[in-house]
């Protein structure tokens, strides 16, 4: 690892367990005694934390598919600005909870043909991909049972059905075959240390 540090995302849809493996993979480098900057989009910094709480509640229709993916970028370039670059020029490894491929997946095919815009703003603002993304990968199904039991408030998303996340999965699985060098899929069917432990794996060959 040079000092420039290690940039890790998670991907994947609603309740495949991003959160949980980003949080597992944290507290496994951090016993090998890394700096680790464990961190989440939309949100991450305290201004795109107040977007985050914008985009996320609220009527299905509260904002149109462009504004939509206009407040996410500009989540983004914050999060970017005050969180991710200074801890990855200081050697830190970043692992955040969603990135750029959210916004490819969720706005460039959920709800409209977005991805020109989608592309356009990332390489005007934000012009930075991770060094390894990771796709939890699970069944439609298994995911949305996962996130209705934990309950959450921030459903406007979550609500768009079973019919929507088989799309979603299948563009994550794409984005994969767009960058295989960057993009590995992890079958996160399995327990959550089974998981974990395949998580582990990749990362260590990264990081090695
Ligand atoms: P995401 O961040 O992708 O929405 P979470 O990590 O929050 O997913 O997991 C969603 C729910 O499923 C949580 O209640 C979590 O405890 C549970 N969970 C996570 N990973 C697993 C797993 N491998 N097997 C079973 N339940 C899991
Ligand atoms: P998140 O809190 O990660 O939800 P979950 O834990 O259920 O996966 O993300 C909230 C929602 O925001 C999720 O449905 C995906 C969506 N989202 C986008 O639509 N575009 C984006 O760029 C990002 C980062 C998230």
């Amino acid at each position: 690892m040079s000092a420039r540090g290690l940039f890790i995302s998670f991907e994947g849809i609603d309740g495949s367990g991003k959160s949980t493996q980003a949080r597992l993979l944290a507290e496994g480098l951090r016993a090998e005694g890394r700096e680790v900057v464990l961190t989440r989009e939309p949100g991450g910094s305290p201004g795109a934390e107040e977007i985050r709480k914008l985009v996320l509640t609220g009527a299905v229709d509260r904002w149109s598919p462009e504004t939509e993916v206009l407040l996410f970028t500009a989540a983004r370039r914050d999060h970017l600005e005050r969180v991710i670059a200074p801890a990855l020029a200081r050697g830190a490894v970043v692992i955040c909870d969603r990135f750029a491929d959210s916004t490819r997946v969720y706005q460039g095919m959920g709800r409209a043909d977005l991805r020109p815009l989608v592309d356009a703003l990332h390489r005007l603002v934000i012009g930075k991909e991770p060094d390894l993304t990771l796709v939890i990968d699970i069944a439609p199904e298994a995911g949305l049972a996962r996130a209705n039991a934990r309950g959450a408030a921030e459903a406007r998303f979550e609500s768009f059905g079973l019919g929507l996340q088989e799309r979603l999965r299948a563009g994550f699985l794409a984005l994969a075959q767009e960058a295989p060098g960057r993009v590995v899929v992890i079958d996160g069917a399995g327990s959550a240390q089974a998981v974990a432990a395949e998580v582990a794996r990749v990362v260590a060959a990264r990081l090695a």
